[in-house]
């Protein structure tokens, strides 16, 4: 931990990136600073009361590993959030989510480096600002926190979470109708599998842009143009669009400009076809953002971290 603070103090005044396990980052150049790359190491049961048993993870474990680390614990909570690919310390971050459950829901806190005063603390849940895809990491503290470890509180009283329809029609697909947190995260690494490229043999930093969320009385307007619209109800009255049928219907699934392409099987997520630099990725997903605001009238938003 010393070290670490004396590394800040050292750095001050240099561009600096935090990487952690490199998927939800685009490079369009070289980056002329210093990279901090977070490998440390450890997972530890911390603590329990009544309502939660706390899992303490290093910021460099990665984050399935750690999913399934606690799933053999027979603790439940992260299972909906299996085969995400990066880091425990990155998960924050974009508060990542899938098949109807976010990081935040069992997020306890945060050890966090601040690289200007090289000062150690801990944020809770209300600190992080969790938001779709966001958190005050993104946000006020951009490039200025490093997160060291992540507490979770994973429930004692555990209940499935099947909101999402295609993660319960796999369920029903298996027979099982009384699933365990193991079976559940078995179901969405087989869904992430079918539908998702894997980092590690096509690049692709996983959906490329956020669902954008408009209000009702635009959804009512699409919804009259074009019926099939896929869109989601949000607690505010808002609307939240699937940007990945807007995206197919402009007819880019599948579709490559150069070697950087849209994923045939979803068309949310850009892969490099090989060769294509972050500069080509940026054009496609220029092109596209174009065509859904001239189509739509809405305005989809990158996800990814770009540098
Ligand atoms: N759809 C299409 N065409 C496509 C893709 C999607 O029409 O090519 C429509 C379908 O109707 C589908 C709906 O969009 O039912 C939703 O698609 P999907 O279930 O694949 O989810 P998504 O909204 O496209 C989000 C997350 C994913 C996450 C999945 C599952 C964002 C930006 N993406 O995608 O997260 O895995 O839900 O929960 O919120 C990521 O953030 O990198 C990521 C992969």
């Amino acid at each position: 931990m010393l070290l670490k603070v004396n590394a800040s103090a050292e750095l001050a005044g240099l561009p600096r990136l935090v990487l952690g396990g490199g998927s939800n980052i685009l490079l369009t150049g070289d980056f002329a600073g210093v990279v901090l790359h977070m490998c440390m190491k450890g997972i530890a049961i911390t603590g329990e009361d009544d309502h939660a048993t706390y899992v303490k993870a290093a910021s460099g474990e990665n984050w399935h590993q750690f999913v399934l680390w606690t799933l053999a614990h027979g603790l439940g909570g992260l299972e909906n959030l299996s085969l995400i690919p990066g880091s425990v310390g990155a998960a924050p971050i974009q508060n990542i989510g899938a098949y109807g459950a976010e990081l935040k829901d069992c997020f306890h806190c945060a050890t966090v480096l601040d690289l200007e005063s090289g000062e150690v603390s801990s944020l809770d849940k209300a600190a992080c600002a969790f938001g779709y895809r966001d958190s005050v990491f993104k946000q006020a503290l951009r490039g200025r926190a490093v997160i060291l470890d992540v507490t979770f509180a994973l429930p004692k009283q555990w209940q499935p979470n099947l909101r999402y329809a295609e993660l319960s029609q796999e369920l029903a697909a298996r027979r099982l109708d009384h699933p365990g947190a193991a079976d559940i995260s078995n179901a969405v690494i087989a869904i992430r599998s079918r539908k998702l490229p894997d980092p590690a043999v096509i690049g692709n930093a996983g959906s490329f842009f956020k669902n954008p969320v408009v209000p009702a009385q635009q959804r009512h307007a699409l919804l009259e143009r074009y019926p099939q619209l896929v869109s989601y109800a949000q607690p505010d009255g808002s609307y939240k669009l699937a940007a990945g049928w807007l995206i197919e219907q402009c007819g880019w699934k599948g579709k490559s400009l150069g070697a950087a392409g849209v994923y045939e099987k979803q068309a949310l997520v850009l892969v490099n076809r090989g060769g294509a630099s972050g500069q080509d990725m940026l054009n496609l997903a220029r092109k596209i953002q174009e065509d859904v605001q001239a189509r739509f009238g809405v305005q989809i938003e990158p996800e990814p971290v770009i540098v």
